[in-house]
């Protein structure tokens, strides 16, 4: 049996990246429960070619990559440090060139990174709606963390760690049953 593609994406432009370590922390607890093939991106990986393309067509290589990756996979991990009170202007944009149906049933789980604690909701309130119009399976435990929450780059906060071991099993099972069914794609040809 075929593993589940599960993808990880991190919208931080320079590394070391506390959003990036959210997100492989999040994966490596997917796939501690269930098998799975994981790959995490950030926009590093991207290039800064992505924020100049207006088109899908007009993308260079790295990003059109990227995103042919997150349509492909089977679940999503996706990440994003807090800029303004929101998920940064890239990651929209990254997310505008998404296929309107790739995500429709797929499982993804939800995490940012903010400087403090005041824009935690953050995970509810303006990536939630995103997913949403995708119509994607979205884990119901999100997590955001704050600088604090890190050691010399390490996610040290036992709280925190807590809920990116339970939105990664969440994830592990709603991938799972997902493979055991029709549903997301005749979600997707409904849409
Ligand atoms: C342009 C910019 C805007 C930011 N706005 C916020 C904000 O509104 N709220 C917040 O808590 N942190 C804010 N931050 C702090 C980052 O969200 C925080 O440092 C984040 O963890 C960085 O993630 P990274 O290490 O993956 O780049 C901002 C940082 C930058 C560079």
């Amino acid at each position: 049996m075929t593993r589940p593609r599960l993808v990880g994406l991190s919208a931080n432009v320079q590394r070391p990246s506390k959003t990036r370590t959210l997100v492989e922390t999040i994966v490596r607890e997917a796939g501690a429960r269930g098998a799975v093939e994981a790959r995490v991106f950030d926009f590093v990986d991207a290039g800064p070619g992505l924020g100049a393309a207006w088109t899908r067509d007009q993308l260079p290589l790295p990003a059109r990559r990227l995103i042919e990756a997150i349509e492909a996979a089977d679940g999503l991990v996706v990440g994003s440090p807090v800029y303004k009170g929101s998920y940064t202007g890239l990651f929209k944009h990254l997310f505008d060139l998404v296929d309107p149906q790739a995500l429709a049933g797929k499982p993804v789980a939800i995490a940012a990174t903010g400087g403090g604690p005041r824009h935690a909701l953050v995970v509810e309130h303006s990536f939630r709606p995103l997913f949403g119009f995708f119509g994607a399976l979205q884990v119901p435990v999100s997590v955001y963390a704050s600088d604090a929450e890190f050691t010399d780059g390490a996610l040290t906060d036992g709280g925190v760690r807590e809920r990116a071991a339970l939105a990664g099993g969440f994830l592990a099972d709603l991938l799972a049953h997902r493979a055991s069914t029709a549903a997301p794609a005749a979600l997707a040809a409904a849409r």
